[in-house]
């Protein structure tokens, strides 16, 4: 399957330099103003798209949209709305905001993520904070900017990991939050297969409900970026600035090229899961993936949607 895939993006995978003239196309990033969010809203704004950031810190952003515009001229249509993933009320107040404000999505990108959380924190609204952030702010999110995305007949690209299958392979119903179990490494894993889960799920309803949205699913591989930081385990932070030097991890540029990929190639598959195809999938030219198959159980992405809508006080209408 990544054979095939790759050969029809050539030899490089899938580059940028596909992308035709975004001139008119609106992109919604989250976590935009670092890493591989940060790269991907450099590239669109490159190919003359505009780009609303949904980041959580505004001194950040204000630094992310004054080095855009240095690098690319004042006239980048890049700006950020507020939006704190881990608190309920903020998705809802930044999802309100850009229905009001931003005029079509053609793409909206679940970028944003913590993980490797070194203990188990709860969000303001109770969930451990790596589902809470990764996982249930976004799938609220989602379901809130659903009809923008709809009426531009837009997609929406969820950002993996390949620490999908690393950790449990399926859904801790009985303990969401890792109250007995808790484990920086696992737990993170959990949240990403919850979203990855959750994208899936979310393509086969959108196809029974007969609409026009694109859903995808990719990861970065492994890239250098800040998502391993000061909350993670020291050991954590040590083999990761260690790994970081090696050829086994690639640039935040190359990181975002999946998410762009899935933002802006036409005739891409659904139920299919995209990122780097070299080594280990950390690194190397972009294409389609393998995807193990308890990512696409149906009836355990159909009860993780339930709970999602239920902890998120949420019903999702498509
Ligand atoms: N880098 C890798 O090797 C790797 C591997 C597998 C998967 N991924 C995935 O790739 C995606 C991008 O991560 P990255 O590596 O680019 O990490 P990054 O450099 O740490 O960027 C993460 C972004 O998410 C934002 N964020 C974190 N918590 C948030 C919250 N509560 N509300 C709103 N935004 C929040 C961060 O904002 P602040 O700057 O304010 O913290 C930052 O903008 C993530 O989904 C991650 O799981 C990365």
């Amino acid at each position: 399957m990544a054979e095939l895939t790759q050969s029809r993006f050539g030899k490089k995978g899938w580059t940028p330099e596909r992308i035709k003239d975004l001139s008119g196309r609106v992109y919604v990033v989250t976590g935009a103003n670092t890493g591989a969010g940060f790269q991907a809203t450099k590239i669109l704004l490159r190919k003359g798209a505009e780009v609303v950031m949904l980041n959580r810190n505004e001194s950040k952003s204000n630094q992310a949209i004054a080095d855009l515009k240095d690098e690319l001229g004042a006239d980048a249509k890049v700006s950020f709305i507020q939006m704190g993933l881990g608190v309920l009320a903020s998705v809802r107040r930044a999802a309100k905001e850009v229905i009001n404000t931003v005029p079509r999505i053609d793409a909206m990108i679940c970028n944003a993520a913590v993980a490797q959380v070194a203990q188990q924190v709860l969000t303001p609204d109770g969930f451990e904070s790596q589902l809470g952030i990764n996982h249930y702010g976004h799938f609220l999110l989602i379901s809130l900017l659903f009809h923008q995305v709809e009426q531009a007949k837009g997609r929406i690209v969820v950002v993996g990991s390949e620490g999908y299958k690393m950790g449990l392979k399926t859904i801790q119903f009985a303990d969401m939050n890792f109250d007995k179990n808790y484990h920086p490494n696992i737990t993170y894993c959990h949240s990403k297969l919850a979203q990855i889960m959750t994208g899936y799920e979310l393509q086969r309803r959108i196809k029974a409900a007969n609409k026009e949205v694109q859903v995808y699913v990719c990861h970065p591989g492994a890239s250098k970026t800040s998502l391993i930081n000061k909350d993670a385990p020291l050991m954590t932070r040590i083999m990761f600035s260690l790994m970081a030097v090696s050829p086994m991890v690639q640039s935040a540029e190359k990181g975002s090229y999946p998410e762009v990929m899935c933002a802006t190639e036409d005739g891409l598959k659904l139920q299919a899961y995209y990122g780097p195809t070299g080594r280990m999938n950390w690194v190397g030219p972009v294409g389609e993936c393998n995807l193990e198959p308890f990512a696409l159980d149906e009836k355990i992405a159909a009860k993780l949607w339930e709970v999602s809508e239920s902890e998120t006080g949420q019903k999702f209408e498509l």
